[in-house]
């Protein structure tokens, strides 16, 4: 298969089931903001809820913040977003198109009489690079001026980094410890693309991790191997998964050191998570422009610093993106082609698929009564339409784990089939005993 049509195949699947829809398409779209439609949005819940619980609920040491999307236009200026958070970018006076300064496409220098625009062709119409800020701008209150300015965040991590004192007295932390929060971040990109990968409105799972300045190098070595792992235990290919270290030149205006995690899309190896020594750069500024202490204070030895912060920032909807690709398969099954989800099923949006063999015999009355029961604990989805092996395609397709068929032997001897989605074995089971068979299975 090859790698570009596997993109175009999944958007289409994904908008076909109901996974991702392009936003406001009745209008036309609205260019990189996507929707997420209703299998689409338990993926994305399932993925949070299992960064949430292995990193607030299964720690001591790492609590939970859900900080405002505004937040003083200060903050931008104490983090470098206002003067920093740019890329260079050059217009067309004639075709109006605008480009990064640094696209390939572009011949000669910009301003100069010899560079061509690659979209009109036109000579000598390329204004010179301009920096343009990445961050949305809004008025707050009745008044349109400068004043009233406010950005729509383009991190979570500052709504972190101001509530940290508030946090650790809250909940008697002490140094080392994290803030881990999961929230909308903004992004006027100018090249987005590639379906959910580059967008402008995104979801960031960012966790702060808090430590005395000496101690930072040695937690960021674990943070590092911790999120690695967790990937890994999400199923996802590990020879799909590697380090890229940041180059000096590469790194951002407050990391010391900076590791991405990669995974190999069909259009090439990408960053899906950060980890960053982001030093005591932080807290230092927001001190700075606050004019507020942001010390801790070691009870026992007595003495005062600026902790340093090792970061962990993973898109939500990349990752979500990550699994998708990961899990997308087309198979050949008894001379039949299917396309199926191997997606964890920790993860997937639908547990289980209920179906009566045929419409009679009482065969709809007991899948009923199967599915009522098991929905109290997950989603499961019933359906009696079409043959059996139609529907077992569509719940492949939708990457439910198991179908769970009632047959005429159900009626003898209350055992349903189960169907496992990607050995395709089926085995019988008690009706009795189908919740807790399923709920053995569903947390890998
Ligand atoms: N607080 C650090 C930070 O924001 P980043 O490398 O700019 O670092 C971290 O972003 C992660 O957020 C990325 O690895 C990616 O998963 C996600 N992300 C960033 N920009 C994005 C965009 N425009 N669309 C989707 N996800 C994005």
């Amino acid at each position: 298969m090859a790698d570009a049509t596997l993109m175009d195949k999944l958007v289409s699947l994904a908008k076909r089931r109901g996974f991702i829809f392009q936003s406001s398409e009745i209008y036309g779209g609205l260019g990189s903001v996507w929707d997420y439609g209703p299998l689409g949005v338990e993926l994305k819940k399932n993925l949070k809820e299992r960064w949430w619980r292995s990193l607030v609920h299964e720690r001591d040491d790492v609590e939970g913040l859900d900080a405002a999307i505004l937040m003083h236009p200060r903050v931008w200026e104490a983090s470098g977003h206002v003067a920093g958070f740019t890329d260079p970018l050059v217009d067309c006076k004639i075709c109006k198109n605008r480009f990064r300064a640094d696209d390939p496409s572009l011949k000669g220098t910009p301003g100069t009489p010899e560079a061509q625009c690659p979209s009109c062709g036109n000579k000598g119409s390329l204004t010179e690079p301009r920096l343009f800020n990445l961050m949305f701008k809004t008025f707050m209150g009745p008044v349109e001026d400068a004043a009233a300015v406010v950005y729509l965040r383009p991190e979570t991590a500052q709504g972190i980094y101001v509530n940290y004192l508030n946090v650790m007295q809250a909940s008697r932390q002490k140094i080392p410890f994290g803030i881990a929060q999961i929230g909308k971040a903004f992004r006027n990109e100018i090249t987005p693309g590639n379906f959910i990968f580059r967008t402008r409105e995104f979801e960031q799972m960012e966790m702060q991790f808090f430590v005395k300045p000496g101690e930072d190098e040695r937690w960021f070595e674990e943070w590092k191997a911790a999120r690695m792992e967790w990937h890994r235990g999400l199923g996802i290919d590990p020879g799909k998964l590697r380090f890229h270290a940041h180059e000096p030149d590469e790194l951002a205006h407050y990391a010391k050191a900076a590791f991405d995690i990669e995974y190999e899309f069909p259009f090439g190896w990408q960053e899906f998570e950060g980890i960053h020594n982001r030093t005591d750069f932080d807290l230092g500024r927001h001190q700075e422009y606050s004019g507020k202490r942001l010390e801790y204070v070691d009870t026992v030895g007595g003495e005062r610093y600026i902790p340093y912060i090792i970061e962990t920032s993973l898109g939500a909807d990349r990752l979500a993106l990550v699994v998708l690709v990961d899990a997308y398969r087309e198979e050949e099954v008894g001379g039949e082609r299917r396309v199926v989800l191997r997606l964890s099923p920790s993860v997937a949006p639908i547990k289980a698929g209920v179906f009566p063999l045929v419409k009679k015999d009482g065969m709809p009355d007991l899948a009923g009564r199967i599915y009522d029961e098991l929905r109290r604990y997950f989603p499961v989805f019933y359906d009696d339409g079409g043959s059996i092996g139609r529907r077992y395609r569509r719940q492949d397709e939708a990457g439910t784990p198991y179908g769970i068929t009632v047959d005429g032997q159900t009626l003898e001897d209350q055992t349903v089939t189960v169907r496992d989605r990607d050995t395709l074995e089926q085995e019988r089971v008690a009706t009795g005993r189908l919740l807790e068979y399923l709920r053995e299975r569903l947390s890998s």
